[in-house]
C-alpha cells in the first residue's frame, strides 16, 4: 500500500497511519471493524479541505463500513435554516467527494443509533469525540480518538496502528470516582463530564454511585467528558461492559460540585436561540419534545438536531409535524455547532454541556444550560425562568 500499487489515495493514507504509528510506537497495523469521519462542515474545511478530499476521492475506495459525522447543513432543507447558496455548495462538493469514496452519508454524531454499531472488543477507528467516548465505553468497542484525515485514511486501508485504547494495558482506570450527587437528565450529565473533565483531566476514571443512566444521559454524558476532560474512555459501575481494575485514589462528586458546574455553564440572558439534539436526539427525544411543542408556537428561533434517519421515522410517526407546526425546526445532518451561526444570535438554550462549550468558544454566543422542559419554556416565552 505504501509503496502506491493500489493507487495514490491509499498511498497517502498509509502513509499517515506509518507515521503516526511510529509517533506512538505502536508494533503493527490491525484491521478495522467500522470507520466514523468527522470534519465533514465546509465551515471547519474550507477549500484547502474540499482540495484535499477531491484529490482522494478521484481513487480512493473505503474498505471498510464508513460513516460521516454531521456537515455545516441539513443537506436537503438547508434553505429553511437560513444557510447561503453559496455555502451550500460547497458543503455539497464535500459530501460528494465522501459519497464518491463509498463513505455513508449519515451525516451523524450518533453512528450506534443508526447501523454503525461496533461490537464488544472489535477495534475500530472513529473520529467524532462523543462517539468515540462512548464506543469505547458503553459498548466496549476499541479505539482511538482519531483525526478526520487518519479516519479516513484508516477508511481507505482498512487498518490502524495498534496503540493506545486498543490496547488492554492502556484501557485501565487510573481513579475511582464516588457519585455523591443526583443526576437526574442530560443536563446533569453533562455537568458530570465538566466536573470530572476539570478535575481529572484525561485520566480513564471508575465512575460508583452512578443510579440510573440510559442511553440518552451516556450520550450526553461521553460528549462532556470528552470536551472538558479529553480522555476517550470511562468506566461506569454497573452499566458499561468494561473491566478494570479498581484504582487505589479515588474522589467524590458532591451536589455541589454538580449545582456550581450548572452554575458556570449558565450566563445572564434571556435565550433567542434554543438548540437540542446534542449529540443528535433519538426518536424518543424527538417524541417527547414533539409533546412538549404540540399545539404552541415558539417565540425564538428552535433546532432539534437529528440524523437523517431518526427525522424520518419521526415524519413518519407524526412527530415533526407537531415540531415545525410551532415553528420549531428538525435539522437533519447538521448541528447548531458545526454550522455557520456566528454572528446569527446573541443567546443559546440547551440540554448539552458539550454545546455550551462550543457555543461560547466558535459561535461566541452567551449560553443557558438547562433541561428540555427548561430550553422548551424559553423557546415559547423567550425568556429564561
Ligand atoms: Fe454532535 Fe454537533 Fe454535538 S456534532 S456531539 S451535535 S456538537
Amino acid at each position: 500500500m505504501l509503496d502506491g500499487k493500489y493507487g495514490n489515495a491509499v498511498k497517502k493514507s498509509m502513509a499517515i497511519l506509518c507515521a503516526l504509528g511510529e509517533i506512538y510506537g505502536a508494533d503493527k497495523l490491525i484491521p478495522v471493524g467500522s470507520v466514523q469521519v468527522a470534519g465533514v462542515s465546509y465551515d471547519n474545511l474550507g477549500d484547502a479541505g474540499l482540495d484535499y478530499l477531491t484529490d482522494l476521492a478521484k481513487d480512493g475506495k473505503v474498505k471498510v463500513m464508513t460513516t460521516l459525522n454531521p456537515a455545516g447543513m441539513d443537506l436537503l432543507e438547508w434553505k429553511k435554516l437560513g444557510i447561503s447558496d453559496e455555502f451550500a455548495k460547497k458543503q455539497l462538493a464535500v459530501v460528494d467527494a465522501f459519497r464518491a469514496m463509498g463513505i455513508v452519508a449519515s451525516c451523524t454524531c450518533t453512528p450506534y443509533l443508526i447501523g454503525n454499531l461496533p461490537r464488544f472488543g472489535e477495534h475500530i477507528a472513529w473520529s467524532e469525540s462523543s462517539a468515540v467516548a462512548f464506543a469505547n465505553s458503553v459498548i466496549g468497542a476499541r479505539t482511538n480518538r482519531e483525526g478526520g484525515p487518519s479516519a479516513l485514511a484508516s477508511a481507505l486501508t482498512g487498518r490502524t496502528p495498534n496503540y493506545g485504547m486498543h490496547l488492554d494495558a492502556n484501557r485501565q482506570a487510573k481513579i475511582t470516582v464516588n457519585i455523591k450527587a443526583k443526576l437526574l437528565g442530560q443536563e446533569d450529565f453533562g455537568a458530570l463530564g465538566y466536573v470530572l473533565g476539570n478535575k481529572i483531566k484525561d485520566a480513564i476514571p471508575l465512575i460508583k454511585g452512578v443510579k440510573f443512566a440510559g442511553i440518552e444521559e451516556l450520550k450526553s454524558f461521553s460528549a462532556s467528558i470528552a470536551t472538558y476532560g479529553g480522555t476517550a474512555l470511562f468506566h461506569m459501575k454497573g452499566i458499561t461492559p468494561n473491566r478494570t481494575k479498581t484504582p487505589k485514589e479515588s474522589m467524590a462528586v458532591t451536589q455541589e460540585d454538580i449545582d456550581s458546574a450548572k452554575k458556570a455553564l449558565n450566563d445572564d440572558c434571556d435565550p433567542d436561540f434554543v438548540s437540542l439534539g446534542c449529540p443528535h436526539a433519538t426518536l424518543g427525544e424527538v417524541e417527547r419534545i414533539s409533546e412538549l411543542l404540540s399545539g404552541k408556537k415558539v417565540k425564538v428561533e428552535v433546532w432539534i438536531a437529528v440524523s437523517r434517519p431518526i427525522k424520518q421515522l419521526a415524519d413518519s410517526m407524526g412527530f415533526t409535524k407537531k415540531i415545525e407546526d410551532s415553528g420549531a425546526k428538525l435539522a437533519s445532518d447538521t448541528c447548531m455547532v458545526v454550522s455557520p451561526l456566528k454572528g446569527r444570535f446573541k443567546c443559546l438554550a440547551t440540554n448539552s454541556a458539550k454545546a455550551i462549550y462550543y457555543a461560547r468558544g466558535k459561535q461566541k454566543f452567551k449560553v443557558r444550560l438547562g433541561s428540555v422542559e427548561q430550553c422548551i419554556d424559553a423557546a415559547l416565552t423567550g425568556k429564561w425562568a
